[in-house]
């Protein structure tokens, strides 16, 4: 006798993908009384399903565990000394060290999993593919226990990225390494290469420089950060190459990459910018040449879903696929590639879906850079106003000058404001120094109420503390500082 055929499951909402656009997106769909599925197929090295995606599994998380302890290490060795404190016979337990960040990364991981249950989210666990559309999409699991096709009023893509690859580099996450392996190495290296001088190769690149290692950065691009602030990159230039000695090249051209297993070597050979062959040796190398997105295998031909030519899927503003009742948000879109980002999509879209009005201020997405001293900032750079034809005034304050900075010992860096040379209206604000990614919410905050320079000039700030470099600076803008 013929099996009966049974009724697929059906939702108001499909998420594909549950990194923190995806996750975002279910729960805020849930909360707003949708039934919702979420469809992840991530699996951790021992081979169990897991929620978070890049972000958590491999991405911000982890990354910032490592940053915080190295950076631990950092202080004791070189940084207690002028406090009067004296250490001895410190010791490194990377092990350790490497044990905590898993161990976070499973309390975050975990917690999704929590959350998906509190707030009613299903979680297809399995790889999702678009089957068809029309009243009605379909959406196929494939997961370790066979196929299975769902239903949804609503789907919403948030499939993530992958590194970037270099042609001829084959990436084992043993000697040459993605972000994946860079997060776990188990020695130090003693000569770590890295390719590409963004966000990963300055974060990585500084936790395993904390934790001994001689970094080289190799890039390709002739000027350094190029997406900061210029007055921002060139104070990152002068402090990672001058102190932390980080090796930066830029302007180089990678000629070819090759892996000495016996040795354990990986042998660099690239041009410098004046034509010169140059050759570098590695113990390991990590590639961070940028990320693509995960658009390759979710059905879209099958739906004639339009993906452009960098292979994101194509949205409007409100992250509408132009197929009725189909989204997609964070990475697999245009815009920055940043949690945050794909997080507030996600807020957005649910919340169109159950007929309110979603809304992402792309000009108050905020940029961190987890180095020491840390980079951030929100709205426009200095040269990008220029370009623009846009009149502005420019006010900065050093961090030398604050109290609290001097007691941190961190005198290092400054805080910059743009504002509109007519209105006053906060058209970027760029900072480098302590606690710069928790500064920059207050910018963030005055840019989304369209504030003034004037308006935080005005706003009482906490004394002795870092944001007070916030206030200086926006004075600073009407030549009224008043501690500098
Ligand atoms: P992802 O997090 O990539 O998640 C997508 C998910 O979809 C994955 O879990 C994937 O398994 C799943 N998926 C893909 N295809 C399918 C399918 N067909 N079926 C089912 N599931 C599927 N950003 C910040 O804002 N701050 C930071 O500090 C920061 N640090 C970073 C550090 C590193 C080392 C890296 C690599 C990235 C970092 N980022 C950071 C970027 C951030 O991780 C991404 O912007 C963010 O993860 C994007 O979220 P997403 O949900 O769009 O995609
Ligand atoms: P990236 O885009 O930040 O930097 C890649 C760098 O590699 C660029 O400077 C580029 O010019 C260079 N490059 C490209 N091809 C090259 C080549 N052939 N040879 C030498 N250099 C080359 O990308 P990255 O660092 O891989 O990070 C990916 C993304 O992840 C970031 O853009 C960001 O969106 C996100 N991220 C965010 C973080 C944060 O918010 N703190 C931290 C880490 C990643």
């Amino acid at each position: 006798m013929a099996a009966e055929p049974t009724t697929p499951q059906s939702f108001d909402v499909v998420v594909i993908g549950a990194g923190p656009a995806g996750y975002i997106a279910a729960i805020r769909a849930a909360q707003l009384g949708l039934t919702t599925a979420c469809v992840e197929q991530w699996k951790t090295p021992q081979g169990e399903y897991a929620l978070g995606g890049t972000c958590l599994n491999v991405g911000c998380i982890p990354s910032k565990a490592l940053l915080e302890s190295s950076e631990n290490y950092e202080r004791v060795l070189h940084k207690f000394a002028v406090h009067g404190i004296t250490t001895k016979g410190v010791e490194l337990d990377l092990a350790k060290m490497l044990d905590r960040k898993d161990k976070i990364v499973q309390k975050m991981t975990g917690g999704i999993a929590g959350l998906f249950k509190k707030n009613k989210v299903t979680w297809l666990k399995g790889r999702g593919k678009l089957l068809s559309g029309g009243t009605t999409w379909k959406v196929e699991v494939a997961g370790d226990k066979g196929l299975e096709v769902v239903e949804a009023k609503n789907v919403i893509l948030a499939t993530g990225s992958r590194p970037r690859q270099l042609a001829g580099v084959t990436v084992d996450n043993d000697l040459v390494c993605d972000n994946e392996g860079a997060l776990s190495f188990k020695a130090v290296p003693e000569n770590l290469g890295v390719i590409g001088a963004g966000v990963i190769g300055l974060e990585l690149g500084s936790v395993w420089r904390r934790l001994g290692s001689k970094v080289t950065i190799l890039e390709a691009v002739p000027e350094f950060l190029a997406a900061a602030d210029q007055a921002v990159s060139q104070e990152a230039w002068r402090m990672f190459t001058g102190e932390q000695q980080l090796d930066i090249q830029l302007g180089v051209n990678i000629a070819s990459v090759k892996v000495d297993a016996k040795k354990r070597r990986v042998v660099v050979e690239y041009k410098s910018p004046d034509g010169t062959a140059k050759k570098a040796e590695f113990d390991r190398l990590i590639v961070s040449v940028g990320r693509v997105p995960n658009t390759g295998d979710l059905g879209a031909e099958n739906v004639g879903l339009k993906i452009d030519a960098r292979g994101c899927v194509e949205v409007d503003k409100n992250c509408r696929s132009g197929l009725p009742r189909l989204y997609a948000i964070g990475d697999i879109v245009r815009g920055p590639m940043l949690a945050h980002k794909g997080e507030d999509e996600g807020v957005m879209v649910a919340e169109i879906i159950a007929g309110q009005h979603g809304h992402v201020n792309y000009d108050a997405i905020p940029w961190v850079i987890y180095t020491a001293p840390e980079i951030a900032w929100v709205g426009k750079t200095e040269q990008q106003l220029k370009a623009e034809g846009i009149a502005y005034r420019t006010g900065r304050f050093p961090f030398a000058y604050n109290g609290r900075a001097l007691g941190r010992d961190e005198p290092e860096g400054f805080i910059k404001m743009l504002a509109d040379a007519t209105t006053d209206r906060i058209l970027g604000v760029h900072a480098i120094g302590g606690q710069a990614s928790e500064l920059i919410a207050e910018a963030v905050v005055a840019m989304e109420f369209g504030a003034s320079s004037e308006d935080i000039a005005r706003i009482c700030h906490a004394h002795p503390s870092m944001s007070e470099v916030m206030r200086e600076s926006a004075l600073a803008l009407d030549k009224r500082s008043l501690n500098g």
